[in-house]
């Protein structure tokens, strides 16, 4: 199994798991030992589908070695592109949507006898509620509590693969997370295209339900991906605040700092409006951490357009942000009504001056830090040296600090002593 693309996509990747080792097979890391591949696959950009062709080459050695071997490609780009994959791609043998991976073992049966078999039919009310995803290592798991996304921004594709909105059920979801807490998880991070449009059929909204899974234990560190700033309410501001294992860092996609931008984007706030949610956050919650997402080089974005995104991005100091050059993705509307008019040069200079800022905006937030103390919940042992832990604050960043004495799982908390644009580094005190 081998996943790309979003958090989603890794969360599906589990429930897709757990269907099939109830169907009595079993994942091997090794894809040479492996009878069936699967690849979740990812569309938001061109370039994400090109490196998944590219794989789908690759794999063509082991159906050569293996001719039973059995390739199935799910997720996304199957969903965008339908059976018109299976021309493209002579190697897949199954194509399976985002709503369908129930259907996977009756679509291998198929397979087996050497037929393609497809099912992308998007699903109304499919929620995967009552499968358990398979475990992952480490402290830290996704709950996916809605799926699909009806927002419809011009230039996304995520609205055609992943169809409509709809939310668990705030009891399977409070029941997965005191599950996963019995068994030694100690953060979960709750997920949906638009996790804040959070609503379930008896009228559960997502600040009541963030406490809920809050209430599971103290314990329990409760983080969300990703929100609409449409839905940041106040009420989801308070809750946040009035829980302190729900983290203090909110991500919170601007796409662009130019109104004009914005409404082709269709995003559906303004410049001011987004900068006045921040405000209203940062007096609320002032130690509170914002990343962001951005788009560079929109349909007809000007240099002045270019500007007032760097300059939205120094009024609200992003801790962190993931930034990308725009990329047209066909039968969106953006495809449908403009023009992808700016030329790949300036693309790509606008987004290295994007980078830059971040890169600087990130070292004078963590510069902030040196003397704090924060609580970090350890995640694993450094990656360069075993004397060292690595975990994360509340705000999510990365802090390494040496020591012999604690373990994944556990709350230290830690003096911040000096830092890069990516970590902080610090001292046990406890
Ligand atoms: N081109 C570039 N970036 C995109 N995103 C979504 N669609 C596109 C696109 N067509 C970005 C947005 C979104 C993130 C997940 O991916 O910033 O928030
Ligand atoms: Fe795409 Fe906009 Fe939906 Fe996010 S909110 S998935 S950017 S359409």
């Amino acid at each position: 199994m081998e996943t790309y693309g979003c958090q989603m996509n890794f969360s599906d990747s589990q429930i897709v798991g757990s269907i099939m080792i109830d169907h009595d097979f079993e994942l091997t890391e090794n894809i040479a030992d492996a009878d069936l591949i699967f690849i979740n696959t990812c569309s938001i950009r061109e370039h994400a589908e090109q490196r998944i062709r590219a794989r789908l080459r690759e794999f063509k050695r082991y159906k050569k070695i293996k001719p039973d071997l059995r390739i199935g490609l799910l997720g996304c780009m199957a969903e965008r592109l339908k059976e018109e994959l299976l021309e493209q791609e002579r190697i897949v043998d199954i194509i399976v949507g985002p709503d369908a991976y129930r259907d996977l073992p009756r679509l291998l049966n198929i397979a087996e006898t050497g037929q393609k078999a497809v099912n992308v039919i998007l699903s109304m009310d499919e929620t995967y509620a009552d499968i358990n995803p398979v475990h992952t290592k480490g402290i830290s798991s996704f709950i996916s509590i809605m799926r699909g996304c009806e927002n419809f921004c011009s230039y996304c594709v995520v609205p055609f693969t992943r169809g409509k909105e709809r939310s668990r059920s705030p009891e399977t979801i409070e029941q997965e997370a005191r599950r996963l807490f019995d068994e030694g998880i100690r953060e979960v991070t709750l997920l949906g295209q638009n996790v804040n449009s959070y609503q379930s059929e008896e009228g559960t909204g997502f600040p009541q339900l963030l406490e809920k899974v809050a209430l599971v234990n103290p314990k329990l560190r409760v983080r969300f991906a990703t929100s609409h700033p449409k839905d940041i309410s106040d009420d989801l501001i308070n809750m946040i605040d009035r829980y302190p294992n729900i983290c203090k860092s909110i991500h919170l996609p601007v796409q662009s700092g130019s109104n004009r931008m914005l409404k082709l984007m269709n995003r559906k706030y303004t410049r001011e409006w987004y900068l006045s949610r921040i405000e209203t956050i940062k007096k609320i919650i002032p130690e509170c951490a914002f990343s962001t997402d951005i788009i560079t080089g929109f349909s007809s974005e000007t240099e002045e357009d270019h500007l007032e995104t760097l300059e939205l991005m120094k009024q609200v100091g992003y801790d962190y942000a993931f930034m990308f050059k725009y990329s047209e993705r066909p039968n969106t509307l953006a495809a449908k009504k403009y023009k992808d008019d700016i030329d790949e040069e300036t693309k790509g200079r606008r987004l290295q001056e994007i980078i830059d800022l971040q890169q600087e905006l990130s070292y004078q937030s963590n510069l902030k830090d040196i003397g704090k103390i924060f609580e970090v919940l350890v995640e694993n042992v450094s990656k360069k040296s075993s004397d060292e832990l690595s975990g994360r604050n509340s705000q999510n960043k990365v802090i390494v600090f040496p020591s012999q004495e604690f373990k994944p799982g556990d709350y230290v908390n830690v003096r911040i002593v000096s830092c890069t644009t990516a970590t902080l580094r610090g001292q046990a005190i406890n």
